[in-house]
């Protein structure tokens, strides 16, 4: 499709999440938008957004806004990266590298997931714009170690260590559908995948997905489902700032520490030589129940903003929840979910337009604010309850998603209710 005409029929993330759900397999679609167990705080990620009212400021003339950053020395042009998502291969073949592509031509960085189905080094050959590269650590140190030095030669600039990811958590979408390893799809996924033949044909002719900086790990099958197992099996519950500190000493480069939510650790984090932190709920996939990543993040900088560079994720999918995430002090913004959406819509094209509608968005929420800059935005612009002193933005329990992220006619086990 035409990027106009995609422009004109997408002209926000929601309208391209609907459309992500007509056009990728139930299965597919529900592994990227669900959440974990009742999916309370997948929930609490976007609403609690809601709440941070704004206090525009008037007759300032930001004729123009400068939507730049620096990044640990490097300046983008948006505010806005790709969050690490393991398997976009899966909505597009060679997802990973349309994404990072259409971020690099955006001037934003593209974060690769140890689990993206194209290897470290053939992203690093096909976009080699900013890359910065996440790693878990595994039972076998030597393989957090090996993808560590990879990502290194591959001249990726940053490294991120997710920590809330040691023990998986339970996705109940996944379990209905038979989304799991091994999987047990049954006829209805058949049946699920079939109905969606532009989505299979474009898939079939992309074999072998799978993860792919694993190949030859586990000594024998390189399929998706036996790394699965392998790669689940290794992820070590025992993590602990020892191990932080030891990969602090391997890799040379700005590191970050990804899924922080409570001030202490962010302190303990800035003690052990971290440079950043992702203040991440892993978009409410891990633990129910979590706080919510804007609502964790003043606490968060009023402990280490001075010293550590904030990167927030989880729920963001405007451009004010830009503004009311670097109003609370975070440098920059990720999205996991809004690029799927665009990928799995129009591959590249749709990837770019995501990134597009957030910079339109971001511009349009700071020119009514009276910002000229991203400098300019802080607490004064948030309303009582962003402004309090330290205090966490939460004021009301339960949070609803803005849009209708569980439709009644899906047989989801999200609902609100647990009966
Ligand atoms: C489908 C999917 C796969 C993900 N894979 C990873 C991953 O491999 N590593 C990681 O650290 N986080 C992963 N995440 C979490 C994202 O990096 C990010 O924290 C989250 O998506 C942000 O929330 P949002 O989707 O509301 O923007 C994944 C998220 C999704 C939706």
């Amino acid at each position: 499709m035409d990027r106009e005409l995609l422009a004109r029929r997408y002209y926000n993330v929601e309208t391209l999440r609907r459309a992500a759900r007509r056009v990728l397999p139930r299965v597919i679609f529900d592994f990227a938008d669900g959440g974990a167990e009742d999916e309370v705080t997948l929930r609490r990620n976007e609403g609690d957004f809601d709440a941070l009212e704004l206090v525009p400021r008037m007759c300032k003339g930001p004729a123009e806004r400068d939507l730049s950053v620096e990044l640990f020395g490097r300046r983008i042009e948006l505010p806005v990266l790709i969050a690490p998502t393991g398997l976009s291969g899966i909505l597009w073949p060679a997802g990973e590298i349309l994404a990072a592509r259409a971020a690099h031509a955006a001037g934003t960085i593209y974060c690769q997931s140890h689990g993206s189905t194209c290897t470290i080094e053939a992203l690093a050959e096909a976009a080699p714009g900013p890359r910065w590269f996440q790693v878990f650590l595994y039972r076998d140190r030597g393989l957090t170690r090996a993808m560590t030095e990879r990502a290194q030669a591959a001249g990726c600039e940053a490294l991120i260590l997710t920590v809330d990811n040691q023990v998986l958590g339970q996705r109940e979408r996944d379990l209905a559908n038979g989304f799991s390893i091994p999987p047990r799809l049954g006829l209805r996924g058949v049946l699920d995948m079939a109905s969606h033949p532009r989505w299979l044909l474009r898939m079939k002719a992309a074999r072998g997905i799978s993860f792919a900086n694993y190949r030859g790990a586990a000594g024998h099958e390189d399929d998706i489902v036996s790394l699965g197992a392998y790669i689940a099996k290794m992820l070590d519950p025992g993590l602990s700032w020892r191990d932080v500190a030891w990969l602090r000493g391997i890799w040379k480069g700005p590191f970050l520490l990804k899924g922080i939510l409570h001030p202490e650790d962010a302190r303990i984090a800035a003690e052990h030589g971290v440079d950043g932190l992702f203040v991440s709920n892993h978009g409410g996939r891990q633990l129910d129940g979590a706080i919510s990543a804007i609502s964790a993040l003043p606490e968060i900088a009023d402990a280490v903003g001075d010293r550590l560079v904030l990167v927030l994720d989880g729920g963001v999918r405007r451009g004010v929840d830009v503004v009311r995430a670097l109003a609370l002090g975070a440098r920059a913004v990720a999205i996991g979910r809004p690029h799927w959406w665009g990928l799995a819509v129009a591959g590249e094209a749709g990837v770019a337009l995501v990134l597009d509608i957030f910079r339109r968005e971001l511009d349009r929420a700071m020119a009514l604010s009276g910002c000229a800059r991203l400098t300019e935005i802080d607490r004064g612009l948030l309303g009582p309850v962003g402004r309090g002193a330290g205090a966490t933005a939460r004021p009301r329990r339960g949070a609803q998603p803005r849009f209708s992220q569980i439709e009644p006619s899906s047989q989801s086990l999200a609902s609100p209710s647990r009966s």
